[in-house]
């Protein structure tokens, strides 16, 4: 009799703090919200990107270039500024390494700061924002309203086009209000700085041949990469449920004591 209402009490408890968990992962934490009873110290909002670029990755090169332009700082205060947050495309260093033409290596220090910034928007979006976002044509960057992107969702996959350079989005390195964080295949190269005389895809090498090669120079079709999409944010959810099962276990716990 005794034990059965503990139980039912038990359970209960356990009911309540699993869907208040499932509804803490699927929207964006409401604090004020939470049941005044438990007085849990919120999560800091901050996030430290140098910490989870390192991490991450590789992307060496372009924390590289943004601890030398200083960007990094311009980031960091954005990530800092909850209300509005940061969405930042990573390239790989692969893809500094595939970079050829034009080289950055002839940019003046300005124009290197502004290519840098130009991987990134002043506001956190999520992938499923990416939606909308597609639908508003040109979308300014952290570089400025000259520096914009087009981004269109095609079926569930975020490409980018910055004029010379067409990408996609490959995998989610963080998204969780307010720093959102995208694995991207290429370095943007923004219009603003490159001109819009548009280079036609990567010349195959010089052919004296004079057969008709097939398609040499058709952009590969890569097809992976998308699978590994919310890795972090998934393990982030993981966190919190352990958390969660940790609060239960200490509440049924303290019933059990009480009773
Ligand atoms: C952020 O992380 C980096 C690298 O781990 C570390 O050197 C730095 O001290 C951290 N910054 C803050 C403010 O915690
Ligand atoms: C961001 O916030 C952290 C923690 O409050 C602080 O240490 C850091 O200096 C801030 N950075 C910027 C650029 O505002
Ligand atoms: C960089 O500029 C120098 C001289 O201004 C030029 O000779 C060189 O070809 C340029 N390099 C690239 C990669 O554009
Ligand atoms: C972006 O889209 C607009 C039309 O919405 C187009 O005029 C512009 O050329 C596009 N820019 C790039 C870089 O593709």
């Amino acid at each position: 009799m005794e034990f059965s209402r503990i139980l039912m009490i038990g359970s209960s408890v356990l009911l309540l703090c699993s869907s208040l968990a499932s509804g803490q992962a699927a929207s964006p934490p409401a604090p004020a919200a939470m049941s005044p009873s438990l007085t849990l110290a919120p999560a800091p909002a901050y996030v430290n990107l140098t910490y989870l670029l390192s991490v991450a990755g590789p992307f060496h090169t372009f924390l590289n270039y943004l601890e030398s332009t200083k960007v990094m700082d311009t980031f960091q205060n954005q990530a800092n500024n909850t209300d509005q947050g940061i969405t930042i495309f990573v390239p790989k260093d692969s893809a500094f390494k595939a970079l050829k033409k034009p080289s950055l290596s002839n940019l003046s220090d300005y124009q290197l700061k502004s290519l840098i910034l130009f991987h990134a928007l002043p506001k956190f979006y999520s992938l499923a924002d990416f939606t909308d976002l597609s639908a508003k044509g040109p979308i300014s960057t952290l570089a400025g309203g000259m520096y914009t992107l087009n981004f269109t969702d095609n079926s569930g996959t975020v490409h980018l086009d910055s004029g010379w350079s067409k990408t996609k989005v490959t995998s989610a390195v963080h998204s969780t209000d307010p720093v959102a964080i995208y694995q991207v295949d290429k370095v943007l190269l923004p219009e603003a700085i490159f001109g819009t005389d548009i280079p036609p895809m990567p010349a195959p090498a010089p052919a004296p041949a004079p057969d008709i090669s097939p398609v040499a120079d058709a952009p590969s079709a890569d097809s992976k990469g998308t699978a590994a999409l919310p890795s972090t944010s998934s393990s982030h959810r993981i966190m919190n449920l352990g958390i969660w099962s940790q609060l239960v276990l200490a509440l049924v716990g303290g019933w059990l004591l009480f009773l």
